[in-house]
This record gives structure tokens, C-alpha cells and sequence, in this order.
């Protein structure tokens, strides 16, 4: 390849790998909503109950939370959609991580309104920190796009439906099915993402993103069994179907990861 003809074949650059991208920033834009749509004069915050003070008390702090450990999961992905649009060097993803820095900010600005009407926060979540943390500090890009959108954005939505389900006519469920739509988005799109990186990725790189997932897996399975002092009653009649659901998780993210071109034959599932 000649030096002087660089211009030109940058120009004539074939793009179209990054369409799938692109498409979700336009989905991104459709489905975007704002913080006052959501019924807050309308309905009560979390679920209400009748009874004596004590099982009141104790219905509000678990509802209190719920909704703390979601308020924490959605600051923190404010700062990783943040460090993903800063890094991502592709115009299309920045575009599309722009609807991204904005969806997680208004998912916590939502959290917070709720999380003051539901009578303030509960106890944080010390694995999902760690969790976090990992995440800002991996090395490379395909690790963050992966371990985030790939593995976290889809693994929550089952509990989103979840919590909805158990909090009928309420601003929680709605905003929880808020939050399946526009995850699913941030799932989608790092998909369609992490295809095209890991396709140009060389393999050192590959390796770097199993061994990542690696790290991150036993503390995924710590956060998703953690509950804190308001639900650890729920969380011991609970533990059977959180292990299970944990395991269905884990299998989920194993395929995900082969349809994507990883080996993950040495991942390694905590039991
Ligand atoms: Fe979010
Ligand atoms: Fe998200």
C-alpha cells in the first residue's frame, strides 16, 4: 500500500459493520422517555400493605431495599457508560454511548425520587462495588463492553420483570418496566459491539476478555445471592430459586460469549 493513497481508501473506509450499532442509537433516541412521565402523583411508590406497625416496618425497609441496590447499580453504571463513551475510538459508538451516559443518568435520577418517596436508602450492596470497580479498572474496551453490556445488562432484566411482578400499580413497576426496555437496548447494542470488536480483536486480546469474565464471575454469583439485613428472612426461604436462577444466569453468559467467538471453554462457573 502506497502512503499517498491512505486518504483515499480511509475515505472509501467500508462502514457497514458498525450498522448494527448505529440502529440502536436510533432505537436508543425512540424509546427515550423522561423522569415526570412516570405516575408518581398517581400511585403509591412501592407497594402498600395492611397490618400491625412491625410487619409494616419490615415490608417498607425490604421494599426501601430493593430500591436502594437498584439506585446503586444505576449510579455506577453512570460512570461506566461514561468511561465506554470515552474510550470507544468508532463514531458510531460514541454516538450510540451518548443515549447511553443518558439513559443511566436518568434511571438514577429516577432512583433517587423513589428511593426518597419509599423513606431513604437501605444498605449498599458491597459485591456490586466490587463488581464496579473491576469494570473501571479492566484494561481494555471488549472487556468492559462485554462484562457490562454483554453479561450485566442482560442478566438484570429477568429481575427487573421480577420485581415488577411483585409490585403491581405501583411507580416502582413502571419504572421497572421502563428499565427492561431501555436495558435491553444497552444489551443489544453492546452486542451488535462486541461483535465487530472481538472479530478485529487478536487473540492476546480474546484471552484478556475470558480472563476478565473469569474475575468477575464469582462476584457476580456473591451479588446476585447478597441480601442485605431488610430481606435476609426473603433471602433464606429464597436461596434455592436465587441458585437456580443464578445458574440459569451463568449458562446465559456462557452462550452469550460462544455466539460472540470467545473459547470459554475454561470458564469457570462458581458453584
Ligand atoms: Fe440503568
Ligand atoms: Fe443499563
Amino acid at each position: 500500500m502506497e502512503s499517498e493513497q491512505l486518504p483515499q481508501i480511509e475515505q472509501a473506509e467500508d462502514r457497514s459493520a458498525y450498522e448494527g450499532v448505529l440502529r440502536y442509537y436510533e432505537l436508543a433516541k425512540r424509546a427515550e422517555w423522561q423522569v415526570r412521565d412516570l405516575p408518581w402523583n398517581d400511585r403509591p411508590p412501592v407497594p402498600e400493605y395492611k397490618g400491625n406497625p412491625q410487619k409494616l416496618a419490615r415490608r417498607r425497609d425490604m421494599w426501601r431495599s430493593v430500591v436502594t441496590q437498584q439506585l446503586q447499580a444505576d449510579e455506577l453504571a453512570v460512570e461506566m457508560a461514561t468511561q465506554l463513551f470515552r474510550m470507544a475510538p468508532d463514531p458510531e459508538a460514541k454516538l450510540y454511548y451518548t443515549t447511553m451516559v443518558q439513559d443511566e443518568s436518568r434511571h438514577t435520577e429516577a432512583w433517587l425520587r423513589l428511593v426518597d418517596a419509599a423513606g431513604g436508602r437501605g444498605e449498599p450492596d458491597p459485591y456490586l462495588n466490587q463488581l464496579a470497580q473491576m469494570q473501571i479498572e479492566a484494561d481494555t474496551l471488549e472487556e468492559k463492553v462485554v462484562n457490562m453490556q454483554v453479561f450485566y445488562e442482560r442478566l438484570i432484566i429477568p429481575r427487573f420483570r421480577l420485581i415488577a411482578r411483585s409490585s403491581r400499580g405501583t411507580v416502582l413497576e413502571d419504572l421497572c418496566n421502563r428499565l427492561t426496555i431501555d436495558d435491553g437496548i444497552h444489551h443489544g447494542s453492546g452486542m451488535a459491539y462486541a461483535r465487530v470488536l472481538i472479530e478485529q480483536a487478536p487473540e492476546k486480546t480474546k484471552k484478556k476478555i475470558v480472563e476478565s469474565s473469569n474475575r468477575m464471575l464469582p462476584i457476580f454469583a456473591q451479588h446476585a445471592l447478597w441480601r442485605p439485613k431488610a430481606r435476609e428472612l426473603v433471602g433464606a426461604l429464597m436461596r434455592d430459586t436465587d441458585v437456580r436462577r443464578l445458574r440459569e444466569d451463568l449458562e446465559t453468559g456462557v452462550r452469550l460469549a460462544t455466539s460472540l467467538g470467545l473459547d470459554v471453554s475454561d470458564v469457570q462457573i462458581p458453584s
